[in-house]
């Protein structure tokens, strides 16, 4: 049995990626360690609960003594998810970006290296590249350009990652996808945050023009070119994860208000964020040619799939809503989410 650690599993992707694992490698057993912060939810793996192949260990990764002491369990692998993930926040105080994004890597590296961990995959993101004009794409070799806090917080982690390949010789791979899309996602993000005001009946707020384009890719697509990156990645490479999927901010909100059969008069032109990325797009032909792997959900149909789930799952949403998690927020942010 190959125990795999992964961080920030309570997540949106963590979450998918863990039952990803435990659904397609019956050799293979899991330790979550996840702090549960606002985005960290529990309840996105209720049903592995009593499976003798996961152990949830609640903590924080920039705690040095309980990452090593996590760290001597026998991992044989580590995928690391944990972050602060998102950009507004970012904007409003990069503080706990720093923190958990830049030094948290830190920690996990070290325990990591002093334990002899075999193969360590840092999950990053595209943002890191910075923003593309009208045409091109994000290679493996972009220079790093990252413009917002959060995509700095990530380029900073995935530099210190490389330093440890060269210095140490340490078994680091790194992946950076484009935007993810489906269940369990944390509805601050553009997707599930429009669905769940849809659903209300409530006004979205598109920033600016609303022609900002984002490369969609399902969460399920992503999990499988992690696990392929874990198995059979060259160590010391970066590798490019992205759907092919291409589409301004304006035309997924109507896409999302069809599918829903809501009107137009629901979109709601706000602010535009500050320093606010025009255009990603991915160049994934790297990992296609080494690894096999390929995007394989449609995107039409995982968005409506995804749709739905969020329809059906109002409970799910609600208790993100609850009084306790608002007043967390407010604490935290200033701002409500969802
Ligand atoms: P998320 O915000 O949904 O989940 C983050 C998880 O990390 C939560 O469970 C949270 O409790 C945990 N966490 C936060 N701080 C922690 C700490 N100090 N110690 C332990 N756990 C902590 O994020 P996500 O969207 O699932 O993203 C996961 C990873 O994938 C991130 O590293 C992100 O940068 C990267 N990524 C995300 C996307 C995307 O579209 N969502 C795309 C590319 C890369
Ligand atoms: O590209 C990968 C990145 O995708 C990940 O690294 C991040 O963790 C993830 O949050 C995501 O970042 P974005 O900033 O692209 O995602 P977000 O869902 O916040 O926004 C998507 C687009 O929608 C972006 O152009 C901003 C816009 N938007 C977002 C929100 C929340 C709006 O117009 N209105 C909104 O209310």
């Amino acid at each position: 049995m190959r125990t795999i650690l992964v961080t920030g599993g309570c997540g949106f992707i963590g979450s998918n990626f863990i039952r990803h694992l435990l659904d397609t490698d019956s050799q293979v057993g899991v330790l979550n360690l996840d702090l549960l912060t606002y985005a960290g939810n529990p309840a996105n793996l209720a049903d592995l609960t009593g499976s003798v192949r996961y152990r949830f260990i609640q903590g924080d990764i920039a705690n040095r003594d309980l990452v090593r002491q996590v760290m001597g369990k026998g991992v044989d692998a580590v995928v690391h998810f944990a972050a602060e993930s998102h950009v507004d926040r970012s904007i409003h105080d990069s503080g706990p970006f720093l923190r958990t994004n830049v030094v948290g890597t830190q920690v996990l590296l070290d325990a990591a290296r002093e334990h002899g961990v075999g193969r360590y995959v840092q999950v990053s993101t595209d943002e890191v590249y910075g923003s593309l004009g009208t045409v091109g794409f994000f290679t493996e070799d972009t220079p790093l350009a990252p413009n917002s806090p959060y995509a700095t917080s990530k380029a900073a982690a995935d530099l210190l990652v490389r330093s440890y390949v060269n210095t140490y010789k340490f078994p680091a791979i790194i992946t950076r996808c484009s935007n993810n899309y489906g269940p369990y996602q944390f509805p601050e993000k553009m997707i599930p945050l429009f669905i769940s005001k849809m659903l209300r009946d409530e006004r979205v707020p598109v920033y600016g023009d609303g022609l900002q384009v984002r490369d969609w890719i399902h969460v399920r697509d992503h999990c499988a070119a992690i696990d392929c990156v874990l198995r059979n990645g060259r160590i010391g490479e970066v590798y490019n994860i992205g759907g092919r999927c291409e589409r301004t901010n304006l035309d997924l909100t109507l896409t999302l208000l069809e599918i829903l059969g809501k009107p137009r008069s629901l979109i709601q032109h706000v602010n535009d964020r500050p320093g606010h990325d025009r255009r990603y797009a991915i160049d994934c032909r790297k990992i296609e040619r080494e690894l096999g792997w390929r995007p394989d959900i449609d995107f039409n149909a995982g968005l409506a799939d995804t749709v739905r789930w969020y329809a059906d799952n109002s409970d799910w949403l609600a208790s993100l809503r609850s009084r306790e998690y608002l007043s967390y927020c407010e604490k935290q942010y200033g701002r409500l989410a969802g």
